[in-house]
C-alpha cells in the first residue's frame, strides 16, 4: 500500500472514533409534564407580552414598543441558535442583564429555578421542526481548529509572527447560515511582510465554501458537518502570498460536547490543488479541547480555555506530519456575548525549520444577535 493513503487511512480511522464520544454525551429533559406546567406559567406571567401562541401580543393591546430584537418564539431560525443558558439569564434577571430592553421584567423573585426551567421547555415547544442544530452545540470557536455548528459570524483573526521574518496575516472571515442546516463561507486573507528590509503587503487566496450540518443532537451533546469549498488563487505568487493555483478544500468536522461543559472539536480535511506540480496535495486534522467557565452560577461571561493541537502533511515522499499547539482562552465581551475574543500562542513542536513561534488573535461578532453597538 502506499505510503500516503496509509496515513490517510490511519487518520479517518482515528477520527471515525470520534462518535463514541457520543455515549459520555449528555442527556436532553424535556418530558412533557415539563412542558405542561411551563404552559401554566407562560399563560399567567408571560403570554400578555408574548402572545399565547409565542409570536407576541399584537402591538395595540399590549402596550409597548416592540425592540427590533422582538422575538417570535415560533420562528426556529430565531430560537434554536439560543442556548438555554441565555433565555434562563434573561428571564433571572430581565431584559437588561443580555442587554435587551427593560420590557422584560425579571422573574427572580416569582418564579423557582425549576418553573424558569419548566417554562424554556414550553419556549421550545413553539418551533415544531426539530432538524434545526441547537445552539448549545455551537461551541466556542477556536483559533484555527473550524467548528461543526452553522454560523452567522464575522471574525477577523490575526496570526503575527513572534520569530523569524517580522510579518503575519489577518484572516477577515464572514459566515453566513441558509436554510436549517447550511452556512456559506468567505475567507479573504491580507498578508504583510518584511522582506528584506522593504515591508510589502497584499491579499492571500480566497476561501469559498459550504457547510452543512450531517447530523446534530443535543441529547448526546454532538454534531458533524461537512465542508466543500475552492481557494482562489488571489494572491500575488511571486510574492509568497498565494500558491497561484485553485485547490480544492474538503473537511469534516465533529465537535462533542460533555457534561459539565467541557468539550472537544475535531476537524480533518484535505486540500487538493488543480496543478500538483505548482503546490503539492495535503491533509489536516486539527483538534481544540477545552472547558467552558460562566460567571454568576453559569449565567455569566463566559471563559473558554482550549488547547488545539494541529497537525499538516503534503502528500509527498519526503514528508513528515507537522505538529504544532496553541493554547488559548476566549473570553465573551459584550453583555450579549455577541462579541467575543480569543488569544492564544502557536508553538511548532516538531520539524520546526522555518516554522516559528506566532501570537494569534481574533475578535468575532455574531451579527445575528445583534448589532455592534447593541448588547452592552
Ligand atoms: C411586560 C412584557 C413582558 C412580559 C410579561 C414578559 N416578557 Fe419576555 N420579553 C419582553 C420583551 C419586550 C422582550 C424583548 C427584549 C428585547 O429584544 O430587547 C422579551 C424578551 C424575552 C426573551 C429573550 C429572547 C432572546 O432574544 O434571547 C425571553 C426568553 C423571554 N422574553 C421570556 C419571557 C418569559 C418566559 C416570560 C414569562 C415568565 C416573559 N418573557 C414575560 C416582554 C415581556
Amino acid at each position: 500500500m502506499n505510503n500516503h493513503v496509509r496515513v490517510v487511512i490511519r487518520w479517518v480511522a482515528f477520527w471515525s472514533l470520534a462518535p463514541l464520544a457520543v455515549m459520555f454525551g449528555q442527556t436532553g429533559n424535556q418530558g412533557s409534564s415539563r412542558t405542561q406546567a411551563g404552559e401554566q406559567i407562560f399563560k399567567s406571567a408571560c403570554a400578555a407580552c408574548h402572545g399565547a401562541d409565542g409570536r407576541g401580543t399584537a402591538k395595540e393591546i399590549a402596550g409597548f414598543e416592540r425592540p427590533r430584537t422582538f422575538p417570535d418564539f415560533t420562528a426556529c431560525d430565531q430560537t434554536t441558535p439560543e442556548p438555554n443558558t441565555t433565555w434562563k439569564d434573561v428571564i433571572l434577571h430581565g431584559g437588561p442583564t443580555r442587554g435587551f430592553s427593560d420590557i422584560m421584567p425579571s422573574f427572580g423573585e416569582a418564579l423557582t429555578s425549576e418553573q424558569i426551567d419548566d417554562v424554556i421547555a414550553l419556549l421550545r415547544s413553539f418551533c415544531r421542526n426539530p432538524h434545526w442544530p441547537r445552539g448549545e452545540l455551537n461551541l466556542p470557536r477556536a483559533l484555527v481548529t473550524e467548528k461543526a455548528y452553522p454560523e452567522d459570524e464575522v471574525v477577523i483573526s490575526t496570526a503575527l509572527n513572534a520569530q523569524g521574518a517580522p510579518g503575519g496575516t489577518t484572516h477577515i472571515i464572514h459566515e453566513q447560515r441558509f436554510g436549517v442546516k447550511n452556512q456559506i463561507e468567505i475567507d479573504v486573507p491580507i498578508n504583510f511582510q518584511d522582506q528584506s528590509h522593504t515591508w510589502y503587503g497584499g491579499i492571500g487566496d480566497t476561501t469559498l465554501g459550504v457547510k452543512r450540518t450531517m447530523f446534530s443532537s443535543l441529547r448526546s451533546g454532538s454534531i458533524l458537518s461537512l465542508f466543500g469549498g475552492a481557494i482562489l488563487p488571489t494572491g500575488n505568487k511571486a510574492r509568497g502570498f498565494g500558491t497561484g493555483t485553485t485547490t480544492f478544500e474538503t473537511f469534516a468536522a465533529f465537535d462533542q460536547l460533555f457534561r459539565s461543559n467541557t468539550f472537544l472539536q475535531t476537524q480533518l480535511g484535505a486540500d487538493l490543488p488543480r496543478h500538483t506540480q505548482i503546490a503539492p496535495q495535503s491533509i489536516f486534522f486539527n483538534t481544540a479541547i477545552g472547558q467552558s467557565f460562566a460567571a454568576n452560577h453559569g449565567l455569566g461571561r463566559l471563559w473558554s480555555p482550549m488547547v488545539e493541537f494541529l497537525g499538516a502533511r503534503d502528500l509527498v515522499d519526503s514528508a513528515k506530519m507537522n505538529w504544532d499547539v496553541l493554547p488559548q482562552m476566549q473570553v465573551t465581551i459584550s453583555r450579549r456575548q455577541h462579541v467575543r475574543a480569543n488569544l492564544g500562542v502557536r508553538v511548532p513542536v516538531n520539524n520546526t525549520a522555518g516554522r516559528g513561534i506566532q501570537i494569534v488573535f481574533y475578535v468575532l461578532w455574531d451579527w445575528q444577535d445583534g448589532r455592534l453597538n447593541e448588547g452592552w
